[in-house]
This record gives C-alpha cells, structure tokens and sequence, in this order.
C-alpha cells in the first residue's frame, strides 16, 4: 500500500473521569465528531507532518512541523504534534520501513482541548494509518493499547480510557485498561464547549498534589465517583423505562459534577453552562473529561433544542452529537 487513510472518533466520558486515573471505573461513548489521518511513503526518508484546519479556541489553524516554531499563535494544536510524532515512532519499533519516509496529513472536526479526546483519536488514527502502511495487521484493540502507551509517554498518567474508546467506539464501561461495551442506547444529549481549554496534563498533576496532600478528604471523593459509576451501569443494563433510566443518570450527572467540582477541576464557565442546561430543562449536566474549560454535557430528553440555546446564550458553544458505534476505521 502507498497510501492509507484511517479515521478515529472523538469521545465524552458520560461518568468517572478523573477517578479513573486511580483506577475506579468509568463510563464513556465515541460521538460522532472524527479525526481523520494519510499516511504516504516519502522520498525524503524523515517523518513529516501535516495538519488542516486544526480546530482550537478562537482559532482555525493549519500547519507543518517546520512552520510550527514560527507561529506561536498555533498555542494548543501544536500539541497536536506531540502525540502524532510519539504515535509515529512507537508503530516504527514495531515495523520495518526500509530507510522511507512517512508522511502524515491531519484534518479534524475535534476542538483541541476541549476534553472530547481530540489527542486520543489523533493517536489513535495515526496508529491506525501507519500501521496499515507498514504492512501490520493491528485490531483495534491493540491500537487503543498503543494509543494508551503514546499518552502515557506524552502526557505522564492516563488511564488510558480516551485512546480505548476511540478505538473500539460505541459506549463502554472502563477500568484499569479493562473494557466492557454496554448495551447501545440512544443518548439525547447536548454537548456545550466553554471556547477555553485546559491542560489534561496540568489537571490530571493538580489533582494528583491535592490527593497527596489530603489524601483522607480525597480517598472518599474519589470512592463515591467510583460508586456512582457503577450505579449508572446498573441503571444502564437494568430493564426499567428508558424515562426512569433517564432521570436517574440525570441525578447521577448532578452528583459527580459536583464531586468534580470539589476536586478544583471546575470553572465558572463550565458551572454556568450546567447550570444553564438545567435551567433549561436537562434531567443532568456536568463537565465532561479532565474540565479547567473545555466541554460539559447535558442529558435532555426532548429539550435538545432549549438546552442548546440556553447553553449558547450562557456563552457556550453547543453541540447536539451521537453516540458513534464505530472507532477507528481504515476509509
Ligand atoms: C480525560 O478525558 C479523562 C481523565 O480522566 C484523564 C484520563 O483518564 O487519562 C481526566
């Protein structure tokens, strides 16, 4: 093959984020928002890359690695950079490429930053392409299991939950790189971006100093996320209504964005987004992925459309999205 493009979707993490870095259960979806990656060969024997219409607060940006140290303003998609290159070499240990060069072309619908997982999925789409080119017959699972190592190696801690579930798509149940896939409902939610975006990195550390510091205020915090998690997948698998179903994840949703925001990884953009959700109407709101900025989202059975002008007129972006059964496809 000289040429292959792969795609990865982007993902919310419905229940647990933060608590499953210390290995307490989380639930996530792949939606419909993706990331797509060409790998080529090259004559030049160098890695190049290149990256089309990178979606970052404020700014659409597209660019190349030698551009890249010129414009500071590229700020946030220049992570971008960082997991495509790691991504790059890990799947080069693992194959021959003869002394060529690989180039690789980024294009994304993911904002950066924006705790949909816009880094997982642009790893994991990388790993899917190259790997393809270089001849490797990877499953998805094994990509997700590479696209955690890339993480871990960029970012320091993961729980590896973004790279899996981009990976394998649909809706999963997750725990210390074990995962489930939870029977497939139709989620009427509202994704609503703040337009700012935290470090998952720096959030992630943060929390880490203050559960180190105050481990016994921590600890239970951390434990009853875990719980709640799991009461949502009861409530998931169970067989009651989907109307009762709803207003329990609903109470559930309240619950743990308000853990998270005990934990500091709030701000007062994302508390009046989900505030303004439910003022709207949505049954539960909370923050989605690591917060500081970025996304919450709200479950709004029939109010899709209010709680998606509310969540604009509270200053927010929003994003009426689904939950995609597919992860990483080779096109
Ligand atoms: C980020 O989407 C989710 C976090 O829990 C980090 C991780 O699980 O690796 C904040």
């Amino acid at each position: 093959v000289k040429r292959v493009l792969a795609s990865a979707p982007a993902k919310i993490i419905l229940f647990g984020e933060h608590s499953v870095v210390y290995g307490k259960p989380a639930i996530a979806a792949a939606i419909d928002l993706r990331t797509y990656v060409r790998a080529e060969f090259n004559d030049t024997g160098a890695i190049k890359i290149e990256a089309h219409d990178i979606r970052t607060p404020g700014l659409i940006v597209s660019f190349t690695e030698d551009s890249i140290y010129f414009e500071s303003d590229y700020g946030k998609a220049a992570e971008v950079l960082g997991y495509v290159r790691q991504a790059i070499e890990l799947v080069k240990e693992e194959a021959d490429v003869n002394g060529k060069g690989i180039t690789v072309s980024i294009t994304s619908q993911i904002p950066v930053g924006a705790g949909l997982g816009s880094s997982a999925a642009v790893a994991v789409a990388t790993i899917g392409a190259v790997s393809r080119l270089l001849g490797l017959e990877l499953s998805n699972e094994e990509v997700g299991k590479l696209g955690h190592r890339v993480e871990l190696l960029v970012q320091g801690a993961s729980s590896g939950i973004d790279p899996t579930v981009s990976a394998i798509g649909g809706f999963i149940h997750y725990q210390k790189g074990e995962f489930e896939h939870l029977p497939f409902m139709e989620l009427p939610i509202v994704v609503g971006y703040t337009g700012s975006s935290g470090s998952t990195k720096e959030l992630v550390a943060m929390v880490r100093r203050n559960y180190e510091e105050m481990p016994e205020i921590f600890e239970p915090i951390l434990n009853s996320m875990g719980r709640l998690v799991e009461k949502a997948r009861e409530v998931i698998t169970s067989d009651l209504d989907r109307d009762l179903k709803f207003q329990t994840l609903g109470k559930l949703m309240n619950i743990n964005h308000g853990l998270l925001d005990a934990i500091g990884v709030s701000t007062k953009k994302l508390s009046e987004l989900v505030y303004a959700a439910r003022t709207a109407g949505a049954l539960g709101s909370k923050i989605t992925g690591a917060g500081g900025g970025g996304c919450m989202y709200a479950l709004a059975p029939g109010k899709q459309s209010e709680v998606a002008t509310a969540i604009a007129i509270a200053g927010g972006t929003p994003m009426i999205t689904k939950i995609s059964r597919e992860g990483l496809r080779i096109e």
